[in-house]
């Protein structure tokens, strides 16, 4: 667990670790994440790219999540978030890059699919989260199974309420989505998670201080023997 002051230092702190394991690896297998909470450190990574202090040029990524239902030229979908927020500004190949397919013809097959590819891949090396104000990670909603892989998972009003901001007013807004499993994420050989601001101290005392529990899927990290938590003083002020 690392508490540092401003969320600015939180992902300043993320943003070292990335480049750490690209410079230790730089076919790397990442794991990404979507959501308000990446995007300095997503904008740290362009920055670091375009001054060639890191290159993703021969490591993979594969996405938490997408909605079921958008197209990747969505403006909401994940995939489109991935392309604006970080893709389009790096040296990635684009055949390196997985977001689950919201748009699959056979949705749950394509759940299979991307765990296969996720294997095929060598697995992941560090996995990015955020956390979500009822302790998702992911979709992983609460009552998601601790070993679960990845599915279809219906969104809580809490989530969906959430992440109305992102929509338009009248906009149709996903109550599916396709997102790894818990299983999947514990897999990952290194898991970063990140949460920033006031809204977070619930989940976040939840998550660290609470029991392991389906009702807050992100207990599940404690299982995981390497599981950085980085917070600002925010998010941490209930510890
Ligand atoms: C979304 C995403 C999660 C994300 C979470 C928190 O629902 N599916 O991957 O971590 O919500 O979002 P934010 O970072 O905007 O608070």
């Amino acid at each position: 667990i690392v508490i540092l002051p401003t969320a600015e230092d939180v992902a300043e702190y993320g943003t070292q670790l990335f480049i750490r394991q690209l410079t230790e690896k730089p076919q790397s297998v990442l794991g990404l994440a979507t959501g308000s909470t990446p995007l300095a450190l997503y904008r740290l990574l362009i920055s670091a790219c375009q001054q060639q202090e890191v290159s993703f040029a021969k490591a993979k990524t594969f996405n938490l999540d997408e909605y079921l239902g958008l197209s990747a030229d969505h403006p909401q979908s994940y995939r489109y978030f991935m392309q604006q927020h970080l893709f389009d500004a790096i040296d990635i190949l684009p055949a390196n890059t997985a977001v689950p397919d919201g748009c699959a013809a056979d949705p749950v097959a394509a759940c299979q699919q991307f765990e296969q590819q996720i294997a095929d891949a060598g697995g992941i090396d560090l996995q990015l989260l955020g956390l979500g104000r009822n302790g998702h990670i992911g979709f992983n909603e609460p009552s998601s199974g601790l070993r679960s892989r990845t599915r279809i998972k219906t969104l809580t009003p809490a989530t969906i309420a959430d992440n109305a901001r992102f929509f338009a007013p009248g906009e149709y807004q996903p109550h599916l989505s396709i997102t790894m499993g818990i299983g999947t994420i514990l897999d990952a050989r290194k898991v970063l998670l990140l949460a920033t601001g006031a809204n977070k101290a619930g989940a976040v005392k939840a998550m660290i201080e609470g029991p392991l529990t389906a009702s807050c899927p992100a207990s599940a990290l404690q299982l995981h023997q390497q599981a950085v938590v980085v917070l600002d003083e925010a998010a941490a002020a209930e510890l």
